[in-house]
C-alpha cells in the first residue's frame, strides 16, 4: 500500500529537533514530569510501577475520567490511544472503504486528508475561507454531502487558523451528517487550549453517529506522553479495538498513569489556565511583532492553540520561504504549501518568552534579505 506523504510531520520529524529555533510547534511548553507529579511522595510511588505492559484500551480509572468529559458517556464509550493522531488513524482505517467519499474541512492538521486518500476513499475540501474569519460557509457544505458520504471530518478548534468553529457551522454539520446517515469524525485535540473566550464545546451528545477524538499533546502540554483517546458508541469503540490490537497494543503504562493524574478535573483546570496563560502573554510578543511588520503581514487572530497562521506579501513560495529559514537561520516554521495554501506561514507561539523573541528575531533577519531581493506583492 502506498501512502500519501504527511509533508508537514516529515518536515518537523526531520529538523525539530536539530534546529536553533523551533516555531513548528502548534502546543505550549510541555510539562515537566517533576511538575506534573508535583510531591516527594508522588515521585517516589511512581518509581515503584513496573515497565509492564498497560491495559489495551486504557485503564479503567483513566477511561472513567475520559467519560467524566461527554455527557452520558461511560468507560465503555472511551478507547485510549498513542496519540490522538493514532485515533484519527483508527477511526479512518475503519470507516473508509475504497470509493467513499469523506468531506474534509480545509485547512486543517492534515492527517484525514492523508488518511482517506491512503485508504482508497475520496477527499470532498470543505474550505474554511479567510473572508469568514476562517468559518466555512454553511450551504457550501450541504453541496458537498451525497449517498457516498461516510463521514464528515472537522478539526475544532482548527490547526492552523486557530478559528473555532461558529454555531451555524455546528449546526450544519450535525445536520449534514444526519441527514447522509454519515459519521462525524471531530478531532478535539485544542479544546482547552483557547487564548480568548469560553471553552469549545465538543461536538459529542448532538448525534448518535459521531466519533471524537482528543489527547494530551496540545491544551494540557504533555505531547511526550502520547496519550490520545476515541470517544464513540460502545459497539464502535470495541471494534476500533481491534484495529488497536494491530498498531500499538497498548497506551505506555507509565502513560497511562500520568494521564490519569493530568485528567482529573481539578488537575485538568490548572492545567488549562496554565496553557492560557502562555498563550496570552506570548500572542502580546507575537500580535506585535506582526503589526510592526506593518502590510507584510495579515492574519485573523486565533481564538485557540499556539499557532498563528499568517498571510504574508512577500514574492516567494512558503515552502521556499521555510527552506530558506531553515538554512540559513536555523529556524523552523511551517509553510502554507503543507496545508494546500501557499503565501501563508504558520508560526508556533507556545515557548518560552525568550525563546519565542529570539526565533521571531532569526525570521525579521530573513524577511530584511527578502524584502531586499524580491520585493513584496
Ligand atoms: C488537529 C491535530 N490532531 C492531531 C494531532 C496529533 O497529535 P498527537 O498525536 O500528539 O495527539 C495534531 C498535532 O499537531 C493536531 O494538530
Amino acid at each position: 500500500m502506498k501512502i500519501v506523504p504527511f509533508e508537514m510531520e516529515r518536515w518537523q520529524s526531520t529538523w525539530e529537533n536539530s534546529v536553533e529555533y523551533n516555531l513548528s510547534e502548534s502546543g505550549v511548553q510541555p510539562i515537566p514530569l517533576r511538575e506534573l507529579l508535583r510531591d516527594a511522595v508522588a515521585i517516589e510511588r511512581f518509581l515503584d510501577h513496573p515497565l509492564a505492559y498497560s491495559q489495551g484500551n486504557g485503564t479503567p480509572e483513566l477511561r472513567s475520567l475520559i467519560a467524566g468529559m461527554y455527557r452520558g458517556a461511560t468507560p465503555d464509550h472511551i478507547l485510549v490511544t498513542n496519540g490522538s493522531s493514532e485515533a484519527n488513524l483508527l477511526a479512518l482505517w475503519h470507516l473508509v472503504e475504497p470509493g467513499d467519499e469523506v468531506v474534509v474541512m480545509l485547512p486543517n492538521y492534515m492527517e484525514t486528508w492523508g488518511l482517506v486518500q491512503i485508504f482508497g476513499g475520496k477527499v470532498k475540501p470543505l474550505r474554511l475561507r479567510e473572508d469568514l474569519r476562517w468559518q466555512f460557509e454553511p450551504d457550501e457544505l450541504a453541496g458537498l454531502v451525497t449517498r457516498k458520504t461516510k463521514a464528515i471530518a472537522v478539526c475544532n478548534p482548527d490547526n492552523p487558523t486557530g478559528a473555532v468553529m461558529g454555531h451555524a457551522q455546528r449546526k450544519a454539520v450535525v445536520d449534514a451528517a444526519r441527514d447522509a446517515y454519515a459519521w462525524l469524525l471531530s478531532d478535539e485535540v485544542y479544546i482547552g487550549s483557547e487564548r480568548e473566550g469560553p471553552r469549545t464545546e465538543s461536538l459529542w451528545g448532538g448525534y448518535e453517529k459521531t466519533l471524537i477524538t482528543n489527547g494530551l499533546s496540545k491544551a494540557y502540554g504533555l505531547p511526550g506522553l502520547r496519550i490520545g483517546w476515541l470517544a464513540g458508541p460502545p459497539e464502535t469503540i470495541a471494534t476500533l479495538w481491534g484495529y488497536h490490537d494491530y498498531t500499538t497494543l497498548t497506551p505506555t503504562y507509565l502513560s497511562d498513569r500520568l494521564a490519569q493524574i493530568a485528567v482529573a478535573p481539578k488537575r485538568r483546570e490548572e492545567i488549562f489556565a496554565r496553557t492560557r496563560s502562555i498563550l496570552r502573554r506570548n500572542y502580546v510578543v507575537v500580535s506585535s511583532w506582526i503589526a510592526d511588520h506593518g502590510a507584510l503581514f495579515s492574519h485573523i487572530p486565533p481564538t485557540a492553540g499556539a499557532i498563528c497562521f499568517l498571510r504574508y506579501a512577500l514574492r516567494i513560495n512558503s515552502s521556499d520561504l521555510a527552506r530558506r529559514l531553515l538554512k540559513e537561520r536555523s529556524t523552523l516554521i511551517v509553510p502554507g504549501d503543507h496545508f494546500g495554501m501557499d503565501g501563508f506561514i504558520r508560526i508556533g507561539m507556545g515557548d518560552a518568552h525568550g525563546y519565542l523573541t529570539k526565533g521571531l528575531a532569526r525570521i525579521d533577519a530573513l524577511l530584511g534579505e527578502l524584502k531586499a531581493e524580491k520585493g513584496t506583492r
